[in-house]
């Protein structure tokens, strides 16, 4: 038996959530049994998804439901050994015990950071890559239009169009993340959408209209972009993180989905297990010769995991919301 804690949400939010929507709970967790693996998390992903699963799909009292990297600490399970770091779903707990299902041992490049298989080589990075490539459609030299530029799944989208040679705007809400995306990322324009008027900020910046929009954010970014489309353009619908915490505006230029033929498609990140070999080839290629470069702000604590969540709708983060719980 160890003491071992766990993020539990103990009432539904109203909006933005606060913390006292969460609770650090202590609880112990018992040795691995035969067949089983006691695990200890290393890294937890912090995610906009997770939001919009508080209001009804969380249940409550329980784990928040989320993934990470943790390592094996004890192993009574043939396909494990003591010290393997796997990735898991089982929820921000700090300590748990697994017969196995669920995990998928991870062996980490030596020549990069654990933290990458949490962001460019983990779930944002696939997102990222099979959003644009395979959803989107992505030709070289296309005009690309991509919202919350400076985030997880939106810099990595925003680089890899720029390694197809295409003309690439993001949107962000600091001048900080904007300064990142012009010097670093070599993006051709940034917009802050909190200190410029974005339809007109967007018409300006895309002369040449819009190929491709990868759609994160909804609500106004959504109707800024539409009138921009060009004939044929295509809007992978990413998340709408606006929208997460209930209101938000309404879109009103659908419309010009009509006579530009545009197509608007949503995904998920699982829906591209047959790119995942390629995926990692190129990730962890780009990344090695600095063609990807990345942000991530990583809290320190495993108690920060509910400031790290209601962060995310802050802004606070630049590049991947991490929380680290040990080296
Ligand atoms: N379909 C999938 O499988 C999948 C997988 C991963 C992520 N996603 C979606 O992709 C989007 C980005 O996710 P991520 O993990 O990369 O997160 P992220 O962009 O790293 O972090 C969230 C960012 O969203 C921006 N934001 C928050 N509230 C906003 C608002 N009301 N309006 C505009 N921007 C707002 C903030 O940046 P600013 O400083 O720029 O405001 C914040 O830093 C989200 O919509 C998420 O749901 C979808």
């Amino acid at each position: 038996m160890t003491e071992s804690r766990q993020i539990h949400l103990v009432r539904r939010p109203n909006g933005v959530p606060v913390d006292a929507d969460f609770a650090v709970v202590a609880v112990n967790t018992p040795d691995a049994g035969e067949g089983e693996v006691q695990l200890e998390t290393v890294l937890m992903s912090v995610d906009p998804y997770m939001r919009p699963r508080l209001n009804a799909d969380q249940p409550l009292d329980r784990p928040l439901l989320g993934g990470g990297i943790a390592r094996v600490a004890q192993s009574r399970h043939a396909g494990f050994r003591e010290g393997d770091l796997v990735r898991h779903g089982a929820g921000m707990q700090e300590r748990f015990v697994s017969d196995g299902r669920g995990l998928l041992v991870l062996k980490p490049d030596p020549d990069l950071p654990l933290t990458v298989y949490m962001h460019a080589l983990g779930g944002t990075g696939i997102t990222a890559y099979g959003g644009l490539l395979e959803v989107g459609a992505l030709k070289d030299g296309e005009q690309v239009f991509v919202s919350t530029a400076g985030g997880a799944v939106g810099s990595v989208v925003a680089q890899i169009a720029k390694l197809k040679g295409c003309y690439v705007v993001g949107s962000t809400g600091s001048d900080d993340k904007a300064a990142w995306l012009r010097d670093v990322a070599g993006l051709d324009a940034v917009i802050n959408y909190k200190t410029s008027d974005l339809a007109p900020a967007l018409e300006a910046a895309t002369p040449k209209g819009i190929d491709v929009y990868f759609e994160n954010v909804g609500g106004a970014h959504l109707d800024a972009a539409l009138p921009r489309m060009n004939v044929r353009g295509r809007i992978p619908v990413c998340g709408m993180i606006s929208t997460y915490n209930g209101g938000g505006e309404g879109v009103r230029n659908l419309f010009n989905l009509i006579y530009g033929r545009v197509r608007m498609e949503g995904f998920v990140a699982s829906d591209f297990p047959h790119l995942r070999e390629r995926f990692e080839t190129d990730m962890t290629a780009w990344l090695k010769s600095g063609q990807i470069k990345y942000q991530e702000t990583v809290l320190d604590g495993f108690e920060r995991a509910p400031e790290a969540l209601i962060g995310l709708f802050e802004g606070r983060n630049a590049g991947k919301m991490l929380v680290r719980v040990r080296d």
